[in-house]
């Protein structure tokens, strides 16, 4: 079994948007069973709540439901859970490596790496309009879709 963690700042925009998108793609190919999803912020300010209306209201346009979300922050059990941790912007990234163990063996890496964006971050689109959510969705849904046929190829042996 293989676990995947999106990570941005509040996990309320873009780490709950990406974990719905690559969850929906995990299963349409049956793999429920072998992929689990989850998403957290390195910042504690909305923990509990579920993902900001805006980017489900977007999510919805695209059949992407994520209204179950509910944020979290990072705890450094993670990196002993998660064997990919993918950050959205090179900040999440930065405070990732600081946390990250030594012993870690896991991938820890940002979204863009997958894909063939010629975007390296997804921005945050927090203080933005829809617009700019609507950006995260069309960046995350090639990245996701990279990113589960890198598992796929690479750590489901089927
Ligand atoms: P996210 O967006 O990191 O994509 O969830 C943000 C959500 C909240 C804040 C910043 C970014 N905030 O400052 O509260």
């Amino acid at each position: 079994m293989i676990q995947v963690l999106f990570v941005c700042l509040g996990n309320i925009c873009r780490s709950p948007s990406a974990e719905a998108v690559f969850r929906d793609m995990v299963a349409a190919k049956n793999l429920e069973n072998r992929i689990i999803t989850d998403s957290a912020g390195t910042g504690a300010w909305h923990v509990g709540n579920p993902p900001d209306e805006r980017a489900q209201l977007i999510g919805k346009t695209r059949n992407i439901q994520m209204s179950d979300l509910r944020a979290r922050q990072v705890r450094s059990s993670d990196f002993e859970q998660f064997q990919y941790i993918l950050a959205m912007d090179n900040d999440n990234y930065a405070n990732l490596s600081r946390m990250k163990p030594d012993h870690f063996n896991g991938r820890l890496c940002k979204m863009l790496d997958f894909g063939a964006s010629e975007e390296t971050e997804v921005p945050d689109p927090y203080y933005g309009d829809l617009s700019d959510y609507e950006y995260v969705f069309d960046l995350l849904k090639p990245a996701s879709e990279a990113l589960l046929k890198h598992i796929i190829e690479n750590d489901l042996d089927r």
